[in-house]
């Protein structure tokens, strides 16, 4: 039978089970962890970087001794980060040398439309294009990602995502960990296969974690400060991040970069296209010990670990967590309203429809301010697993506030500027935004991208004012 693409199948009793060959058995904390490559630009011009991708298929190892066949940027799984700077803009050249359509989309990138990877603007197989980012924004961890219409989920599980990194003037002040303790965390779910496939199936038969691409690694740590970049770049379900021995996180940044006090959390739930940035003190460890990242997340038949840090050697740490981080602006006041209703059962909708590309869901003007009630009707279920009656709602363009999760106040797993919003089934979330700065065409959708490939999706179209 055809594959499992929906994570929605087994409840909906359409489609057929995957034609899934054998899971791997792994054993854990075989590999090192691997920090993505940064790419050097081609050249660097007066006001911008210029850098060449290529989009193309590549064996890589995930589970120890197995070799996968991935869909790379640039062969490296994940792909290569770019590091930009606030005020210098960056250009791409992609080629596209898979099979497969693939369009490219900075995820929390503040960019014309033209450069926003939209699912009917693809590179075709043999083709290239150029795309333009203006980073005028602030300093946040993006990361960018294929978009191409019905085949980003696939596409994305496969290995088509690397880092965007913004830095500015006023985060490059702040006496936060930096250089090597300053680390990104890419964390996703798999299935390989014992004959080494990655195979793109339902969450729940994804139990494989991985961390900057390598199955449940091991990372030696000095006992000191380290900023923590963690990324859920799972295709379809959510993740729940705590230190096995209770240990709380500090959280400084969210998706739209830094908070502006720092947050204690115990967990963080994390839905697909989040970013959390915490910074964790290794220091209160001595030399020898290990501490697990488990994902309380994890189905009942999977292993919870996902990362272990062993602190290997002592440090000098002269980096700190200033009490006050950043000023964010203000909340939008939000003049003009909308609704939506997120729906799994018995189609991916938005208010009642499927993403159609010729079809204007939402027409505003820049400078709009805006409040959007998101709602997920489905009723929870009796047990686990779930994944797919979550929603992770994502606004192009621009970012958003939480004002208010289920009639209350938005909490600190709500703070800061947001380009992703968790909706557990049952919950309704209102945010605000102000639409802009630029024109055009962009999308809203669920970033659980199973549910976007199939539909739930909405076009918003920016006009001048
Ligand atoms: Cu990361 Cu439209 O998505
Ligand atoms: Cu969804």
């Amino acid at each position: 039978g055809a594959a499992a693409l929906f994570p929605w199948e087994g409840l909906s009793g359409s489609g057929s089970a995957a034609a899934a060959g054998d899971l791997a058995e792994t054993v854990p904390f075989a590999h090192a962890l691997p920090l993505p490559k940064t790419l050097t630009p081609l050249t660097r011009g007066a006001t911008t970087d210029v850098y060449e991708m290529r989009m193309r298929e590549a064996d890589v190892e995930i589970v120890k001794g197995l070799t996968s066949r991935v869909r790379t940027f640039d062969g490296t799984f994940p792909g290569p980060t770019i590091k930009a700077c606030q005020g210098r803009a960056v250009e791409v050249r992609q080629y596209n040398d898979l099979t497969v359509n693939a369009a490219v989309h900075l995820h929390g990138g503040e960019v014309h439309s033209e450069h926003d990877g939209l699912p009917m603007d693809v590179i075709a197989p043999g083709g290239n294009r150029t795309y333009h980012y203006p980073n005028k924004q602030r300093a946040a961890s993006l990361w960018y990602h294929d978009h191409a219409h019905h085949l980003e989920a696939e596409n994305v599980y496969k290995g088509l995502h690397g880092l965007y990194l913004i830095s500015d003037a006023e985060e490059k002040k702040l006496p936060l960990p930096r250089g090597a303790y300053d680390v990104p965390l890419v964390i996703r779910d798999a299935r390989v296969e014992t004959d080494g496939t990655l195979r793109y199936t339902r969450p729940s038969d994804c139990p494989h974690m991985l961390v900057n691409g390598k199955e449940r690694p091991y990372f030696k740590v000095a006992a000191r400060k380290y900023r923590l970049r963690l990324y859920n770049a799972c295709a379809n379900r959510y993740i729940r991040l705590r230190l096995a021995d209770g240990t709380p996180f500090t959280q400084i940044a969210s998706d739209g970069g830094l908070l502006e006090r720092p947050v204690q959390r115990d967990e963080l739930l994390m839905l697909g296209g989040e970013r959390v940035e915490v910074v964790v003190d290794f220091s209160r460890y001595s030399v020898g010990q290990s501490v697990v990242l488990e994902n309380t997340g994890a189905l009942p038949t999977e292993r919870p670990e996902v990362l272990r840090f062993d602190i290997d050697r002592r440090s000098t740490d002269n980096s700190e967590v200033p009490a006050r981080l950043s000023t964010l602006p203000p909340v939008p006041r939000g003049t003009v309203e909308r609704d939506f209703e997120l729906r799994t059962f018995p189609a991916m909708t938005i208010n009642g429809v499927s993403y159609d590309p010729d079809r204007v869901d939402v027409a505003t003007t820049v400078g709009s301010s805006e409040i959007w009630t998101i709602r997920n009707v489905e009723a929870p279920l009796p047990a686990p697993p779930d994944f797919h009656l979550y929603h992770s709602f994502h606004t192009h363009l621009t970012y958003f506030r939480v004002l208010e999760r289920n009639g209350q106040p938005a909490g600190v797993r709500d703070s800061g500027l947001k380009d992703t919003v968790c909706l557990g089934p049952g919950e309704t979330v209102k945010i605000a935004m102000t639409w802009g700065p630029y024109t055009g065409q962009y999308l809203y959708h669920c970033h659980q991208l199973g549910h976007s490939s199939g539909g739930q999706m909405g076009r918003i179209d920016v006009n001048p004012a």
